[in-house]
C-alpha cells in the first residue's frame, strides 16, 4: 500500500491516479473526508491527517510500502522559515515512528541553492528528511507549466501576459503536472538505497516568449509577453496581501539570474513527455 499526501491537490491526485491505474493499493491522506470521497469511490482507503500533526501522520504512514510526501505551498513564509522548520520536524518524527519502506518527497528545482529564497523551505525539509534511515528520493521538478493558469484570462481577453521570468528569451526547465505524477508513481515502485535526487523537466526548455507564442497559436490571436519591472515587485506583492515578499522576489531573482537551476546538467535530468502546448490547451478549455 502507498500512502499519498496532498491527494486532493494537483500533484498528489496524479500520483494516486497513476498508482490506481497500475492496480496498486492507495491510502489517501486527507484533511477532510468529504474532499476525499471521489478517491474512496475509486477504491482508496482514506485517513485524516494534517501535515502539522505528527501522531496522525505516523498512523497514516503506518504499514505503507511507500509514502509520497507533499508539503502544501506557502508563498508568504515568515522571514526565518519557521513554518517549514516545524513541518520538517513533524515529518521526520512521523516517518521515524511509522518506518515506511521508502519515501518520495516532492521537492523543487533549486533545492540545493545556498542563497535564501522561497524554495529554501524545501531545502530545510530535504535536510531534515535526508537524515532518515529509510530509502528516500527527493523529486525535484522544474517550474510547473500549470503556473500558466494565472495567465489564461489575460492572454484570452487582452492578448497580454505579465512575466516575472526575465529576460523573455531565457529558457527555464518547466514540466507538466501529469509528468510529475507519473514519474513519482514510478519512483515509488522502484527499489533503491539511501538518499537520491531525481530532477525532472519537460521534453524541452521553455522561454516566456514561447508561452506567449503558444497561447497565440491556441487562441488564434496575437499574445505578447510583457516583463513586470523588477522595482515594482515589492509594492505589487504587498498590495496583493503578502506580508513578507522577499523570499518570493529572491526566488524570481534566482531563476532570472540562473542560480536557481538543476544540480545536474540538462542531460542529467529526467525528461517528461507532455509539451507546453498540451498543458495550455487544457488550461484554456477548462477555463
Ligand atoms: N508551482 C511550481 O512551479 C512548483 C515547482 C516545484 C515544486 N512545487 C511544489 O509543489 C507543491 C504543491 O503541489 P500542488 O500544486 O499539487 O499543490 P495543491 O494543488 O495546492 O495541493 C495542495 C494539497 O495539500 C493539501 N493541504 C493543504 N494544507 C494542508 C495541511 N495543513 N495538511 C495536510 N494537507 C494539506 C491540500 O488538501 P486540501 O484539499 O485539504 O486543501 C491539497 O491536497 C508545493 O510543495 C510546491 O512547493 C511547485
Amino acid at each position: 500500500m502507498f500512502a499519498i499526501t496532498g491527494i486532493t491537490g494537483k500533484v498528489g491526485g496524479e500520483v494516486a491516479r497513476n498508482l490506481l491505474e497500475g492496480g496498486r493499493p492507495v491510502r489517501g491522506v486527507v484533511r477532510d473526508f468529504r474532499k476525499g470521497e471521489a478517491w474512496a469511490e475509486l477504491g482508496c482507503d482514506l485517513v485524516a491527517a494534517d501535515i502539522n500533526d505528527a501522531g496522525a501522520l505516523a498512523s497514516a504512514f503506518n504499514g505503507a510500502e511507500g509514502v509520497f510526501v507533499l508539503v502544501p505551498p506557502n508563498f508568504d513564509p515568515s522571514p526565518d522559515f519557521q513554518e517549514a522548520r516545524a513541518t520538517a520536524g513533524t515529518l521526520r518524527s512521523a516517518l521515524t515512528a511509522a518506518r515506511p519502506g521508502k519515501v518520495v518527497y516532492l521537492s523543487t528545482i533549486g533545492a540545493q541553492a545556498t542563497q535564501s529564497n522561497l524554495l529554501t523551505q524545501h531545502t530545510i525539509i530535504e535536510q531534515a528528511l535526508g537524515e532518515l534511515s529509510m530509502p528516500i528520493t527527493f523529486l525535484r521538478p522544474g517550474w510547473f507549466m500549470e503556473n500558466c493558469s494565472w495567465d489564461v484570462a489575460s492572454a484570452t481577453n487582452d492578448g497580454v501576459i505579465s512575466s516575472f521570468l526575465q529576460p523573455l528569451d531565457k529558457s527555464v526547465p518547466m514540466v507538466a503536472i501529469a509528468d510529475i505524477g507519473r514519474v513519482a508513481a514510478e519512483l515509488l515502485q522502484e527499489t533503491w538505497r539511501g538518499r537520491r535526487v531525481v530532477e525532472l523537466e519537460g521534453p524541452r526548455r521553455v522561454t516566456p516568449g514561447d508561452i506567449a507564442t503558444t497561447f497565440a497559436e491556441l487562441l488564434g490571436h496575437p499574445v505578447r509577453m510583457e516583463p513586470v519591472p523588477r522595482e515594482s515587485w515589492e509594492s505589487l506583492f504587498k498590495s496583493q496581501g503578502m506580508k513578507n515578499p522577499t523570499p518570493r522576489i529572491r526566488m524570481l531573482d534566482g531563476f532570472n539570474a540562473g542560480w536557481i537551476k538543476f544540480e545536474s546538467t540538462e542531460s542529467g535530468s529526467r525528461k517528461g513527455r507532455v509539451a507546453l502546448k498540451a498543458v495550455l490547451r487544457t488550461l484554456i478549455e477548462s477555463r
